[in-house]
């Protein structure tokens, strides 16, 4: 069997850095000890490694104030954190058909306690388009939520123009930044009205287990969850500081220590994906029977497609059982973009860059693309 060639990083990022690795490893046999919890030496040591950590993600978001970056769980957590957080009966939200169904879901769920919610649609480039996003602002609307590159084509969209928007009509914005954080610059400084939701374990290459989610100090985000925070511990209600209110619960040591050693590892080790995947598209486009949806964004490594003859699945099954080329492939979580992609039947076939790709793997599984397009083409 060939060696395996890893093209996955949208799900999340593999391999990891070693310096990541090595933070994770260290803190498990060195320390173990909770943060926020405790007096003894290593216990304190902790609490500054979270704060540490809790800093490098301000830093890398131009944030203000490292008390407004949330730790969570991952990309979904941070999402329904802030849509619960925010949203109550009565309340309208402007969303689009590219969401993930960590938005899709957590909305469809809020419908019933009668949050009212619009899909705006976005053409065949997969990208919306910020006027249908300001035609659908209404009196009662309280957010927009915007994924901020699709996580099924890679497209990325106008999200400065619609922050501008929503600053007018004095509507936050909820930026699901997924598929962007690490690859495409994200500045929060001085901004109001904006909430941004991310995994750690994507393109900021730390372990699963871990993401954030940035509210500007505007933002009236109420708790989802309440329990021990290690302060305040004698009275019955949580918290108000932030971000204690939002983070009740032992906090995953390892995953948070292991995020700032990838956010310290991308700062040192500046990495593009632009000629990668541009090598990537160009070799898929000259494959007769393949073809590619939206309006890839070079910068944030997907590309999804289809191969004429196959189902989607079927496509990455025989990447893998006969190349060791690890792909998505279906609807990706987000299922109301493919009627859209005509790719309702069965979704798309996704391979997702990432930072320790190199060009001769890609070249490899543009070869066994080949393969899988004649053969489908030769019965
Ligand atoms: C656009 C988008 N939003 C949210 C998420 C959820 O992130 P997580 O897997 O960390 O929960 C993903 C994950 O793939 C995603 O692609």
């Amino acid at each position: 069997m060939p060696p395996r060639i890893y093209l996955d990083n949208a799900a999340t990022s593999w391999p990891k850095p070693p310096e990541v690795v090595e933070a994770v490893r260290k803190y498990m046999t060195e320390c173990g000890a909770p943060a926020g919890r405790s007096a003894y030496a290593s216990a304190q040591q902790v609490e500054r490694d979270v704060a540490d950590a809790r800093r490098a993600v301000a830093r890398l978001l131009r944030a203000d104030d490292p008390r407004q970056v949330i730790f969570t769980a991952n990309g979904t957590d941070s999402l329904n954190l802030a849509l619960h957080g925010l949203l109550r009966g009565g309340d309208h939200v402007v969303t689009t058909v590219l969401e993930h169904n960590s938005v899709l879901r957590p909305l469809h769920a809020l419908q019933s306690s009668g949050v009212e919610v619009e899909h705006v649609r976005c053409g065949a480039n997969t990208i919306v388009d910020p006027a249908d996003i300001r035609s659908a602002i209404r009196p009662n609307t309280k957010l927009i939520a915007l994924v901020h590159a699709s996580n099924v084509t890679g497209s990325v969209q106008p999200f400065e123009e619609v922050y501008e928007i929503a600053r007018k009509h004095d509507v936050p914005v909820l930026l699901d930044a997924a598929q962007s954080l690490g690859h495409l610059p994200i500045e929060v400084a001085g901004r109001s009205g904006l909430l941004v939701a991310a995994p750690g374990h994507k393109a900021l290459g730390g372990p699963l287990g871990v993401g954030i989610l940035y509210a500007s100090p505007d933002v009236p985000l109420a708790p989802t969850r309440q329990g021990g925070t290690g302060t305040k511990s004698q009275e019955p209600q949580q918290p108000d500081s932030w971000p204690d209110r939002f983070e009740s619960g032992n906090h995953n040591v390892p995953a948070i220590l292991g995020l700032a050693a990838g956010i310290r590892f991308a700062d040192q080790h500046p990495h593009e994906l632009q000629s990668l995947h541009a090598k990537l598209v160009a070799g898929l486009d000259t494959v007769a029977g393949i073809s590619i949806y939206g309006s890839p964004d070079e910068r944030v490594g997907v590309v999804s497609f289809n191969v004429a003859g196959w189902q989607a699945q079927e496509v990455a099954a025989m990447l893998d059982a006969a190349h060791a080329i690890e792909a998505r492939a279906g609807y990706l979580c987000a299922p109301l973009v493919h009627p859209l992609l005509g790719s309702e039947a069965g979704g798309v076939v996704r391979l997702s860059l990432g930072r320790f790709n190199t060009a001769d793997q890609v070249n490899l599984a543009v070869a066994a693309l080949t393969e899988i397009a004649a053969s489908s083409a030769s019965f």
